[in-house]
């Protein structure tokens, strides 16, 4: 059987920006920047993406696309048996990332329905802090939603690529970004927004001292880039031979990055005109934002599509996921396409469920109460809902990139150049620093930061 091609080269660009687009820019980027002091973070994470991180996508891509493969079989197609271990780490990280992913999703839908029925309207602060965390700790709303969101993203990628998700994902990214603008304007307009931004946009340079928040940017890079566990790679897989691999990586990551830094846009100047903690970590988004929507005029109104647009955003990026894990089972195996996606499906959403416990009834879970011991390492004492993120971001996609930089800069260099530059037809500006970058550069900044992920230095 031969496999699926993307209709044209926007068709790519759209699918592989609707996975990179989704909650890792508007829901963790704010909050990561938050927790992180702010305009440090933004640097970091430019200095990262537009260096070290672009060429791993780069090399991601091409990997997919040479070998026209699913993640693990790419790399026995191009190499051998053994390097198959890098795609089976992408599919057990793409696991771990849609099952909290999707949890988060759910979120989404239940803030549309509230936007609908106007509960949220005149609320204080205050008072949408406490609702964001009476929902999110529920045994079974969140539950209802999370389960509502999986069965869609498994819906679309039963349909296969074309019908299912490059069509999704033409039309909602323009709307999302216009939608995004507008919000910002209003924003704009607040009393004290300009404290926000200063936060937002002037860097304290001494803060850049600090190791764990580049690593942090790191891993949001990883996570917001769809990088490090097969997805670009697989996108990659079913884009034609002809299309140039520089540029249309670089207009991803591009466009990533510019929804990212919108989104802290429109959330600090909000943050601090209402007072707000900065810090506050995972519900920032969602619980600033109606607080924005409150003070304007039509605020239901854009709460509504703002919401709406999250959620499809989401949704694309979902389906990048749950693709990456059928395509490996149905290609590998010789499981039809729709077994694989159902049982990839029900498992994640299973694991989403002890995700979106970990958050309520089953916060005291930890590894360390599991094992019954005492150990004082950070990922030990997370919940299940943090560790699956901290483990992938932090750890397992940097890995993956650095296996990926590895194969591309040391194990296969001349083939993974020549599909870069179409066996030379496409002119590489940028080969001798792209060849610098992957051997050297790029391996050793990301297991640096690695290192420092895990607590070894
Ligand atoms: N990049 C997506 C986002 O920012 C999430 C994602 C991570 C998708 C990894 C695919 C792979 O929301």
């Amino acid at each position: 059987m031969s496999r699926e091609l993307w209709s044209s080269r926007t068709g790519f660009i759209l699918a592989a920006a609707g996975s990179a687009v989704g909650l890792g820019n508007i829901w963790k980027f704010p909050y990561l920047a938050g927790k992180f002091g702010g305009g440090a973070f933004l640097l970091a994470y430019l200095i990262l993406v537009f260096t070290i991180v672009k060429v791993v996508m780069l090399s991601e891509i091409a990997i997919g696309r040479a070998a026209n493969k699913n993640a693990v079989g790419a790399f026995a197609s191009l190499h051998n048996r053994r390097w198959k271990i890098v795609g089976y780490m992408g599919v057990v990280a793409c696991f771990m990332v849609l099952s909290f992913y999707s949890v988060v999703a759910g979120w989404t839908i239940y803030y549309t329905v509230e936007m609908v029925s106007g509960s949220l309207s005149g609320l204080q602060p205050d008072a949408l802090t406490g609702k964001f965390e009476e929902f999110i700790a529920d045994p079974s709303l969140p539950v209802i939603y999370h389960g509502i969101f999986m069965l869609m993203v498994i819906a679309i990628v039963i349909r296969g690529i074309k019908g299912g998700i490059e069509k999704v994902s033409t039309l909602l990214m323009p709307a999302l970004f216009i939608i995004i603008i507008a919000l910002i304007l209003r924003g704009f307009m607040l009393d004290g927004a300009m404290k926000g931004l200063e936060f937002y946009l002037v860097p304290d340079w001494s803060q850049l001292g600090d190791f764990d928040l580049w690593s942090a940017a790191l891993g949001q890079a990883f996570f917001s880039l769809s990088l490090g566990m097969g997805t670009m790679l697989t996108y990659g897989s079913y884009l034609d031979k002809k299309e140039n691999l520089p540029n249309t990586s670089f207009q991803v990551a591009f466009i990533d990055t510019a929804v990212a830094f919108l989104a802290g846009l429109l959330v600090f100047p909000a943050v601090f005109s209402f007072g707000f903690d900065n810090t506050a970590g995972p519900g920032l988004t969602f619980i600033i934002l109606p607080a924005v929507f409150n003070q304007m005029f039509g605020g239901q109104l854009f709460g509504i599509l703002f919401f709406i647009l999250l959620f499809f955003a989401a949704l694309t990026s979902a389906i990048s996921i749950l693709e990456v894990m059928t395509s490996y089972w149905s290609e590998e195996k010789g499981v039809c396409r729709k077994k694989s996606a159902v049982i990839f499906g029900l498992l994640t959403f299973f694991m989403g469920v002890a995700c979106s416990y970990s958050l309520g009834i089953w916060a005291d879970v930890t590894l360390s109460s599991i094992l019954g011991i005492n150990i004082d390492l950070e990922v030990f004492n997370l919940g299940v809902f943090d560790f699956l993120d901290y483990v992938s971001s932090n750890i397992l996609l940097p890995l993956g990139g650095l296996l990926i930089l590895i194969f591309a800069g040391w194990i296969k260099p001349k083939r993974i150049m020549d599909e870069i530059t179409n066996n030379g037809k496409v002119d590489f500006y940028w080969k001798n620093a792209f060849i610098i970058m992957t051997k050297y550069i790029s391996p050793i900044a990301i297991g640096y930061l690695l290192l420092n992920s895990i607590g070894i230095i």
